[in-house]
């Protein structure tokens, strides 16, 4: 094992000497039996499982690993344990390695644009880690640097991955729900009172603080602004939207093959931690409006986040897909439950009966739209149907066997594939094949868009208006800026130098 250190400091003819020399070094169509290098930013909680997902892969060389926390490198290699793999403390120096086709960055959020289009500016594919921006115009960035380098680009939110998904999307296009025209998602759990507090210290020793607050303003360490708790700070990450957010919201638009939503509404905060020093929502309610294929109405969109309570197990539904025949639960596998067909005077209030010229009640029973999926279709109307059959036991007959309970969030999730290995197998495979992989930075740029605009209206205090087709904001300049990186007062760059000179030298911003 060797280990090659650097310092952080970073110029611009350092960088674009190593997209040179890499990108000029690599025959990029590989064929089947070739064998692909792969160099990793970040051996954090994600990064040992990528490593741990890359040994098993047999046409893959684990050439070099790189982390901002010195003694991470050093444990990383050892868990690599080929004895070949090279360390890095600067992640410029890894990607003048031309044994590296591959970079996964599987760095806190705030890094994912920059690293990765640096390392396409440098010959690289890229696999990176969800969320893949922190604010919107990051995604155009990655967009550009993939195409504008023919990178194939991944995204690890990984979750339309999978048999069960695949096939809950034929069950969509059939159309056997009817009219989809809601879908929810929830994430609750209570870790009341929070994560305590972390005072103003120096970072431990061998961790490059500066390196690792990168592009993200300069702020005096505490240890929640680091290794992991990075997710509660909005200069690094987006909450729980944008943590577990990403995976879901990917798998939804996916499902409902929508471009991105024209009006989002959010609104929350800190209600409930008080004792803890993170910033974003322990409770968020966000509504995205989709428009219709025809320009009508298509769908809206749910999500509820709570961070300091877990309530009955109904607000955990996993992905509810209200159809206007039956309702569909997604999570790693599906479940169908049919909705009741109800003549609607019937479904008006009774009380003594109404006098004369009111309604009449025909009484006519009901009966199950899906009667295949009938075995959970109790209850009254839309919203009590099948509650129960949501919250345990799928509906007979659908492809719900076997589903299990996610102790960590709650959810149901069949556990039965692999869905991030298979996410980077697929990325593998489009490295050798040039093809479009099937989580692609266009489809994460999508997803991180719909998360970052709730987060803006959340802390803008108002709906947001979205044009997806241009991606742009409508009407509204505070928001305008938002979605460019400007959110942090008293900063006119995305960036702080010299990362923003980096970025520039590469893509039009
Ligand atoms: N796909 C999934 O299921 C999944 C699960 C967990 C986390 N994630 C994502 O993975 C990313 C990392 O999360 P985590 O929990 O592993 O965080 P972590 O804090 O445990 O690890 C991140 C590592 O990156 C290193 N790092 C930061 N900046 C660096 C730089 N410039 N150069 C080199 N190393 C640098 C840190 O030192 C740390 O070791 C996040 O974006 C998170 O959203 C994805």
């Amino acid at each position: 094992m060797t280990k090659e250190g650097l310092s952080s400091g970073t110029t611009r003819r350092t960088f674009l000497g190593a997209a040179a020399l890499t990108a000029a070094s690599y025959n990029r169509v590989l064929g089947a039996n070739d064998r692909i290098g792969i160099g990793q930013v970040g051996f954090g909680l994600i990064g040992k499982q990528h490593i741990a997902d890359f040994k098993t892969q047999k046409d893959v060389d684990i050439v070099a690993l790189c982390d901002a926390y010195a003694p991470r490198v050093e444990q990383g290699l050892q868990y690599i344990g080929n004895g070949t793999a090279k360390g890095y403390s600067d992640f410029r120096k890894m990607y003048e390695n031309k044994d590296i086709q591959g970079v996964v960055v599987a760095t806190p959020d705030h890094w994912h644009a920059l690293l990765t289009i640096m390392a396409c500016a440098a010959g690289k594919d890229v696999y990176v880690e969800k969320p893949m921006t922190v604010f919107i115009d990051e995604g155009k960035w990655m967009v550009q640097a993939a195409r504008a380098h023919k990178s194939i680009v991944t995204v690890g939110t990984q979750r339309r991955q999978g048999a069960g998904v695949k096939a809950a999307k034929q069950v969509i296009l059939a159309g056997t729900l009817g009219k989809i025209h809601n879908v929810r998602i929830a994430f609750c759990r209570n870790i009341y009172p929070g994560f305590g507090k972390t005072p103003v210290t120096d970072p431990p020793p061998g961790f490059d603080y500066d390196m690792w607050l990168g592009p993200a303003p300069k702020k005096p360490y505490q240890a929640h602004r680091g290794l992991y708790h990075f997710r509660w700070f909005w200069d690094y990450s987006g909450g729980q939207m944008t943590n577990l957010g990403a995976h879901m919201i990917d798998q939804i638009l996916w499902l409902m093959d929508a471009k991105g939503p024209t009006n989002v509404m959010s609104v929350g905060g800190r209600y409930a931690l008080d004792d803890d020093d993170g910033e974003t929502p322990d409770l968020q309610d966000a509504i995205w409006e989709f428009p219709g294929k025809n320009g009508g109405p298509g769908f809206t969109m749910e999500c509820s986040i709570r961070e300091a309570s877990v309530g009955p197990q109904g607000l955990n539904p996993a992905q509810l897909y209200l159809g206007t025949k039956g309702y569909m639960n997604v999570s790693g596998n599906y479940s169908i439950t049919s909705e009741t067909k109800v003549n609607a005077i019937d479904d008006i209030p009774r009380f003594q009966g109404h006098p004369i010229g009111g309604p009449v009640y025909p009484n006519v029973p009901r009966t199950p739209w899906l009667p295949e999926y009938a075995g959970a279709a109790t209850g009254r109307g839309g919203g009590g149907a099948g509650r129960g059959a949501a919250a345990g036991a799928p509906a007979a007959g659908a492809a719900g066997a076997g589903v299990a309970t996610d102790a960590r969030y709650g959810l149901t999730a069949s556990g039965a594939d692999p869905t991030m290995v298979l996410n980077e197998r697929d990325w593998l495979d489009c490295i050798k094949s040039r093809n479009r992989p099937f989580c692609e930075v266009e489809d994460g740029h999508k997803v991180a868009t719909t998360c970052n605009l709730a987060n803006m209206s959340l802390i803008l205090g108002r709906a947001i208006k979205w044009d997806p087709d241009k991606q742009e904001v409508v009407g509204d300049k505070e928001a305008t800026a938002m979605a460019a990186g400007l959110r942090r007062s008293g900063t006119s760059r995305a960036y702080r130098a010299p990362w923003d000179a980096v970025l520039r030298s590469i893509v039009k911003v």
